[in-house]
């Protein structure tokens, strides 16, 4: 026998000297849900250490985020039922949770990369990333409204906007739209391979956001296709994104190594809730490891040519990094 690979799995030094993949905090983005109000803590149920919070509390996550050496969030806002529309208008008012927010968490840690989610779910009545009409989500109608919303968060002091729409041709308008205002360095993640995944139930809890009915099959990906998923990702690099999202990340590791292929643009994968609940939900149980797992999901993330990647584990990741 001449090849043995066992020779470079001998000892921790050897394994360490060929190790392909490492992970640190700086490929880490931390989610965070915001409500309005003060002083309040909302535990979302299916997602075990998630919570929805005020601003005041929030702010001192970040801090502990910061602390950790982490350097980019996205921020998601649960708005008031009352406050919604068919057309989803809460989004651009200025006055409202997110533009506020922003400003807020820039004032207080002006470094922090902060990521806003631009998409109408949070704020329409329906629960659908678009306006409805008469059974159809409105592709034009809403990427106009999508494209004032993105300007409304550069102005408040976002740095990258994220479109998770799933509407044509959205990159290209919002990438016009931000730099007819002035703009220019605002940056754009588009989620550009999103599948209609059934991972998000826990995230649309946490954000009430739950579909009042349908799905999202006529704008987010088929699961079973990939193909049409790496056409995705090079339409939104060609429309002028910065960064591509592929989400969710652990079932769409094939997508995510050919779009870091295909694409040289910065992949970021998206570690849904649903994926973040099943590892919770087995390690409560002791079915498996919590810190190992999760350590090697991200892991096999970066392993498939993710640059970074959004996850609710960010903080525990974050924390174990630097203890280790
Ligand atoms: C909505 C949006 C969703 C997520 C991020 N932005 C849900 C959806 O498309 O229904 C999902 C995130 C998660 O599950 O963690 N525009």
């Amino acid at each position: 026998m001449f090849i043995r690979g066992r020779r470079l799995r001998q000892n921790e030094n050897i394994r360490n000297l060929v190790e392909e993949t490492s992970i640190s905090v700086n490929d880490l983005i931390m989610p965070i849900f915001l409500i309005d109000g003060k002083n309040k803590v909302e535990k979302v149920p299916s997602m075990p250490g998630i919570h929805r919070k005020t601003l005041d509390k929030q702010l001192e996550d970040i801090k502990s985020a910061i602390d950790l050496g982490i350097n980019a969030i996205i921020i998601f806002p649960a708005v008031d039922e009352k406050l919604k529309d068919p057309l989803g208008k809460e989004a651009l008012n200025k006055k409202g949770l997110i533009p506020k927010s922003i400003r807020a968490i820039k004032k207080a840690f002006p470094r922090i990369l902060i990521i806003t989610d631009v998409a109408l779910d949070p704020y329409n009545s329906d629960g659908h990333d678009g306006v409805l009409k008469d059974g159809e989500i409105l592709n034009d109608k809403t990427v106009e409204i999508l494209c004032r919303q993105a300007c409304i968060h550069a102005e408040f002091g976002a740095d990258i906007v994220a479109p998770s729409d799933m509407m044509d041709g959205r990159v290209a308008k919002i990438r016009e739209a931000l730099d007819r205002k002035g703009f220019h360095n605002t940056a754009i993640m588009s989620y550009a391979a999103k599948f209609a995944s059934s991972l998000y139930g826990p995230f649309r809890e946490a954000l009430k956001s739950e579909l009042k009915n349908g799905d999202k099959k006529s704008y987010q990906i088929n699961p079973k296709n990939y193909r049409e998923a790496i056409k995705e990702i090079l339409l939104d690099e060609a429309e002028g994104a910065d960064l591509l999202i592929v989400k969710p990340a652990s079932f769409y590791l094939d997508v995510i190594k050919t779009s870091s292929e295909a694409s040289m643009l910065p992949i970021v994968a998206y570690q849904v809730s649903g994926e973040y609940s099943m590892i919770k939900a087995a390690a409560d149980k002791g079915y498996i490891n919590n810190d190992s797992v999760m350590r090697e999901s991200l892991e096999s993330m970066k392993r498939a040519g993710a640059s970074a990647i959004i996850t609710y584990f960010a903080l525990e990741m974050a924390s174990l990094l630097n203890n280790k």
